[in-house]
């Protein structure tokens, strides 16, 4: 990434810039209805206010549809997936279950219930690893933490699909596998562990 052109993007997380942009257009909702509720008083009033938020978010709409096309052009420039797309040095099969992971290396091809693995696993750092994963019953999503809390990479876990997710362990360190789809009661807890070595 060009840190010199965007230094306060670069220093975010991705996570932490739509975070913040969440939080501004809320402020920007409670601020409007504040303000209606402060100033509109009769019907006459309720209705002009009325007219004018309508006028404002034609504007609005327009005006965050230009922002996301511009973010979405500057952004498609930095997009991983062609960092990995050499040939992977190493596979590993992934499972998700109700309510946990199940991780081995090399390519499987048992149904998705028959396939055994653990929810632990040890990968090299710093070479291209192919994730395939699936699911043995629902939808799950997964998802790879670093030891900093931040979400690295990510695909769905579906029944009847092998979603591959590509992805090269910058360090060494202890990185945590989690479901980011409701499951079921016991979603938080469906968890991993990848040891990058
Ligand atoms: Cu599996 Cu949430």
């Amino acid at each position: 990434m060009k840190t010199d052109l965007f230094p306060l993007l670069a220093a975010l997380t991705a996570q932490k810039f739509s975070g913040g942009i969440f939080l501004m257009a809320a402020l920007v909702v409670v601020g409007l209805t504040t303000y209606l509720i402060l100033t509109s008083r009769t019907r006459e009033e309720k209705y002009a206010a009325k007219k004018r938020v309508y006028g404002l978010r034609a504007r609005y709409f327009i005006g965050l549809s230009v922002i996301l096309l511009v973010a979405l052009v500057i952004s498609l420039r930095f997009l991983p997936y062609e960092r990995y797309q050499a040939k992977p040095d190493q596979t590993v099969t992934v499972v998700a279950m109700q309510w946990t992971w199940k991780m081995a290396a090399g390519s499987s091809d048992q149904t998705p219930l028959e396939f055994t693995g653990s929810n632990e696993i040890s990968l090299p750092a710093g070479k291209n690893i192919r994730f395939v994963v699936a699911s043995a019953d629902v939808n799950h999503n997964f998802a790879i933490y670093n030891s900093q809390g931040v979400l690295v990479a990510q695909t769905q876990a579906m029944p009847g699909y092998r979603n591959e997710l590509a992805y090269r362990f910058p360090e060494k360190g202890d990185y945590m596998v989690i479901c980011l789809e409701y499951c079921g009661g016991p979603h938080t807890i469906m968890t991993g562990k990848i040891h990058a070595l």
